[in-house]
């Protein structure tokens, strides 16, 4: 497994997302993960799966030190003693004494960023996470989250996928020390049937969301794709036996396009 480093992290490049996965089938998802050997594992307090996502790890028998726990502050929770409130909770729900990577999960304008940031601080300083960061961060809230963090921003968590130019978020994190962690990266199954992909991956012996997560993770970027199919754990992550070339690389970056983003809401921020 290789990782992506950000100062002090060293988050696996290949993680499970979790998001809709619940009850038993996210128990057992999460459990055979670990055995294949993921080591990343993406929740958050809005999928209201986060014991699922801890019983899963306890039957998989991986030590827990091994595995990267990412969960995810929801924005009616950014209010300081909220937060910790809310974290503690969280840790209750994955019966963990803390998790590896804590993260605002949407900028919220209504708090003022810099309590928020004391607050997710704090936290890290009481034990609760390991490490701190963002996500749906633009170029600019990054730039206005790393001015006023009390503890180093490890990451910031973005939709990325072919069909999506992230390049500026992504000098963005390159220029702050922040790693970039890409949500629904192949696109959420839509990768499937796209010739680009497809052709890469013939050449290769491998399928189009192998050729996906590939792509991003020779670009120093962590994925973390979602399955609920057994099978489909180990085709996503059987990605580290084969290089893409920069032709094949290029090629691929040119899918982009500006309906390309896929999560958009009403409070989203104002998309770089
Ligand atoms: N921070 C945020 O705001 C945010 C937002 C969205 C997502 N996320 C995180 O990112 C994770 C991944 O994103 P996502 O769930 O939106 O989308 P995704 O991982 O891009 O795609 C998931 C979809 O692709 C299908 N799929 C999985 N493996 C496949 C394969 N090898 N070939 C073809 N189809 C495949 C899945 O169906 P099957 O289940 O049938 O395999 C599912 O429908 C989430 O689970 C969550 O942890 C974070």
């Amino acid at each position: 497994m290789l990782f992506v480093e950000a100062k002090s992290a060293r988050i696996p490049a290949l993680g499970l997302g979790t998001w809709e996965l619940d009850g038993r089938t996210c128990a057992r998802v999460v459990e055979q993960a670990l055995r294949l050997g993921y080591r990343h594992i993406d929740t958050a307090q809005v999928y209201d799966n986060e014991r699922e996502v801890g019983d899963g790890l306890r039957s998989s028998g991986v030590r827990r030190d091994d595995v990267f726990v990412t969960t995810k502050v929801w924005t009616n929770h950014f209010a300081p003693h909220d937060l910790e409130r809310s974290v503690k909770e969280s840790l209750v729900r994955l019966r963990l004494p803390h998790v590896d990577l804590l993260l605002l999960h949407w900028p919220n304008p209504h708090v003022p960023l810099a309590e928020t940031l004391g607050a997710l601080a704090h936290a890290k300083r009481l034990g609760l996470t390991r490490h701190v960061g963002l996500s749906n961060f633009t170029v600019a809230l990054i730039e206005e989250a790393v001015a006023a963090s009390p503890e180093p921003l490890v990451c910031d968590q973005v939709e990325y996928h072919p069909y999506l130019d992230q390049s500026k978020v992504r000098a963005a994190c390159e220029r702050h020390g922040l790693a970039l962690v890409a949500y629904s990266p192949i696109a959420k199954g839509r990768i499937k049937h796209d010739e680009t992909l497809v052709g890469i991956g013939r050449a290769h012996g491998k399928t189009p969301a192998q050729v996906c997560l590939r792509w991003l993770v020779q670009q120093n970027v962590a994925a973390i794709p979602r399955t609920s199919r057994i099978e489909r754990l180990s085709e996503n992550i059987e990605i580290f036996d084969f290089e893409l070339s920069q032709e094949e690389m290029s090629r691929i970056s040119a899918l982009a396009h500006p309906k390309g983003r896929l999560t958009d809401f009403g409070f989203a921020p104002k998309w770089d």
